[in-house]
């Protein structure tokens, strides 16, 4: 369990660090069970595969999002937004894996490995700790952060994209390797969990757009989103987890480092007595949607 001390530093800040919260054994397991995962794919099916940016719509990003749409209930694969230049410029089967971006959405759900760490005691323990009673596990992701071309995540809250009435929305962050300030490690506006939900990421209600293929919108900006200067760079060693209240806003780098940095993520929410919104990206899944633990 939390002690007093995390408790009230997750409060103040919306977010901790716990150290040593998997062993490097897992760690490596879990990055070789993703390797198992991309090295099923061949380079023609890799280069075919959709750079991964929920976007808000334009005709030849339709078949990308209609692909990003239907992941919350699969292992898929998405590329970095540099992989079609790299793509373009190279010749033959110069294409390697260190274009792709992540693996979402429900390596918690079929692959065992990621299963066993995402139902671990210490999980379990977090989020009794933090009072959930009825949680449930959902979109969980291998992040890559490719050395020299790994992407930026923009200034974001993840309520914005996982939207529940009441918002309790906790997210679980592991480092597979260490996170760096050059590698791109979490940076965080501490204390602006107490704010509000500043947008949401919805599927199109304009059913003409999204017919054309303008599945999603962000609704309007109730507040404005922080500068960049206040927010605090968040390293932490290879094994430790990071909690992410869904209100914190939180962002991380590019990696123009040649050092990697993989991590593996998922999201809770208390499903007790709240309502899930169906207008958020993924639709509910019984298949995807599963309990923590039961009561
Ligand atoms: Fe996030």
């Amino acid at each position: 369990m939390l002690t007093e001390n995390q408790l009230e530093k997750f409060e103040k800040d919306g977010f901790l660090v716990i150290e040593n919260f998997i062993t490097d054994e897992k760690c490596q397991e879990l990055m070789n069970e993703c390797d198992k995962i991309t090295d099923e794919y061949t380079i023609d099916e890799i280069k075919k595969l959709p750079v991964f940016e929920a976007n808000v719509g334009n005709e030849q990003a339709q078949s990308r999002d209609e692909y990003f749409l239907t992941s919350i209930d699969k292992i898929r694969p998405f590329l970095e937004n540099k992989a079609s230049e790299i793509i373009k410029e190279s010749k033959g089967d110069e294409v390697n894996k260190q274009i792709f971006n992540k693996i979402g959405h429900a390596l918690h759900v079929f692959n065992p490995v990621f299963r066993e760490v995402t139902f671990c005691d210490n999980v379990k323990n977090v989020a009794k700790s933090l009072n959930f009673i009825d949680p449930l596990v959902l979109q969980s992701m291998y992040i890559f952060k490719q050395p020299f071309i790994g992407g930026e995540v923009k200034i974001h809250q993840d309520g914005s994209y996982l939207h529940v009435t009441p918002l309790k929305v906790t997210g679980i962050w592991i480092a597979l390797e260490d996170c760096t300030l050059d590698n791109g490690c979490l940076h965080f506006l501490p204390g602006s969990h107490k704010g509000p939900l500043t947008h949401r990421f919805i599927r199109n209600p304009n059913k003409e757009e999204y017919d054309q293929g303008k599945y999603l919108v962000y609704t309007d900006l109730v507040a404005p989103i922080p500068d960049e200067k206040d927010f605090v760079p968040v390293p932490v060693k290879k094994g430790s987890a990071v909690i992410i209240d869904g209100l914190v806003f939180h962002k991380s780098g590019a990696n123009f480092s040649p050092k990697s940095r993989n991590i593996y993520t998922f999201h809770m929410y208390e499903s007790k007595d709240a309502k899930f919104s169906d207008n958020n990206w993924m639709p509910y899944s019984e298949t995807a949607f599963l309990p923590l633990y039961k009561n």
